[in-house]
């Protein structure tokens, strides 16, 4: 038997029944985005994979152990597959930033607000609401002005106005701060510190995590693990003054918007390049994953990636989590209909309803038809499958006069049109409802 392949594990089609959602949740966060002043970019699929090393950080579990590397075909001298030093993208920050600096996006304008839909890919053990392909919608703000807390309520405003639009109602903004890049060495030091006692019953991994970057133990999945960091409580006082009033600010813009949060001091995240805020949004109804959209502000990775010193912040939702957590709210999207459904009732009327076919989509006007002549019982079925609005038939008796019998399948009128060159805008006036 032949093999009958699959699509691979962690990835999903998209199928057509399911498009319809899909598009309807583009569409309300591309008017939301638009609403808000942004701009889209679409960067590539891959980039070389040290441009996530250097941003995400060495250490970060999407660098150590979720890169999907491209293997070029080609062998090297003893035989080996050749390694490209290209990655599928695991997220886009980084993919912008490089364009930013790339196309001098700073010497044009003193704030650029860019967006982004797309697949990334991360290889990451399947399970529900994590896959090796899924798909962003994001926003980066970047600019010699963007170090401004308006911003970092703004982008946070942005996130929970599109979970709203599109009807996720229970969910959960969780907000920290961590500070300038002095700070993070001080909040390191601090939990270390705290961890200290605990270290032997530190998970192996953890243990390693300890030197090498402590944040990552808060992230770990490990029950021995969390149930330490659990008991650890950590206070706001490593942070300088002025990231202290930063933060102070932030909320201050929150709380005018009217956004609510829940303070986490020990939410730090995966990535290495946060700066200042962080915030991540839960959503009920999915399970362990139940984080459906995060960011937080990145002063520092514009001048990482070789660009000026360039302050930045943002954040990317998570669309097949939103897509478990909308439809967990019952949201639905109606699909496409054609507006006319054409029936040729005998073999001799085919051609003709044919041509009629074509003349109607090049009006405009959405049509579809069998292909083939058959009962009127049958074609009337597969009318009402698709939704059409209207019918338009020919049998051997319309054909023999030169007309169409055209019914309003909502209202069941009909109506005997003539389909002569001269009248053939008497046709496309009725089925466009002039
Ligand atoms: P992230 O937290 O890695 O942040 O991902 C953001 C969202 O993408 C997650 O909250 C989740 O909804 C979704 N996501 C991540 N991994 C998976 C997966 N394996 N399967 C399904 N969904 C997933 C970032 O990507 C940052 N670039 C966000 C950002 C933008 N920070 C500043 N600007």
């Amino acid at each position: 038997m032949k093999k009958k392949f699959t699509a691979p594990r962690g990835t999903t089609d998209i199928l057509p029944s399911e498009i319809p959602l899909w598009e309807k949740i583009e569409a309300k966060c591309r008017n939301l985005l638009q609403t808000y002043g942004y701009q889209q970019i679409r960067p590539p699929l891959f980039e070389e994979t040290e441009l996530f090393a250097r941003s995400m950080g060495q250490t970060s579990d999407v660098v150590q152990k979720q890169m999907l590397n491209l293997v070029s075909q080609a062998l090297d001298s003893n035989g080996h597959i050749q390694l490209s030093g290209l990655s599928l993208r695991p997220e886009a920050t980084a993919s912008v930033v490089r364009a930013y600096i790339q196309h001098n996006m700073d010497k044009k304008e003193s704030l650029t607000k860019l967006f982004y839909f797309g697949p990334m890919f991360r290889g990451e053990r399947p399970q529900k609401g994590r896959l090796r392909q899924f798909h962003q919608v994001g926003v980066e703000v970047l600019g010699a002005d963007a170090f401004n807390p308006y911003l970092d309520a703004e982008v946070i405003a942005l996130a929970v106005g599109i979970l709203e639009a599109i009807g996720i109602k229970k969910r959960e903004v969780h907000l920290n701060t961590l500070g300038t890049q002095k700070d993070k060495e001080r909040f390191s030091k601090e939990l270390r510190r705290l961890l200290q006692p605990s270290y032997q019953k530190l998970c192996e991994f953890c243990q390693s995590r300890f030197e090498r970057n402590v944040f990552r133990i808060l992230d770990c999945k490990h029950k021995g693990c969390q149930d330490i960091v659990r008991k650890t409580s950590v206070s706001h006082q490593y942070l300088s003054p002025e990231s202290q009033e930063y933060y102070k600010a932030v909320k201050k813009a929150l709380d005018c918007l009217g956004i609510s949060y829940r303070e986490n001091p020990l939410l730090v995240r995966g990535l290495d390049y946060y700066t200042h805020t962080v915030f991540e949004i839960t959503a009920e109804n999915l399970g362990s994953q139940d984080a459906v959209g995060a960011g937080g502000r990145y002063n520092n990775l514009v001048s990482q990636l070789g660009g000026d010193s360039i302050p930045a912040v943002g954040f990317a939702l998570g669309i097949e989590r939103m897509i478990l957590a909308a439809q967990a709210n019952g949201a639905q999207a109606k699909g496409f209909s054609s507006q006319a459904f054409l029936i040729a009732l005998d073999e001799d009327s085919l051609e003709e309803m044919f041509i009629i076919l074509q003349k109607l989509r090049q009006e405009g006007i959405s049509s579809d038809m069998s292909y083939r002549s058959g009962s009127l019982k049958s074609h009337m079925r597969l009318a009402n499958k698709k939704e059409a609005a209207f019918v338009v038939l020919m049998g051997e008796n319309e054909r023999q006069k030169g007309t169409v019998t055209v019914k309003n399948m909502a209202t069941g009128q009909q109506q005997e049109i003539s389909i002569k060159e001269k009248d053939y805008h008497l046709l496309i006036q009725h089925l466009k409802g002039e």
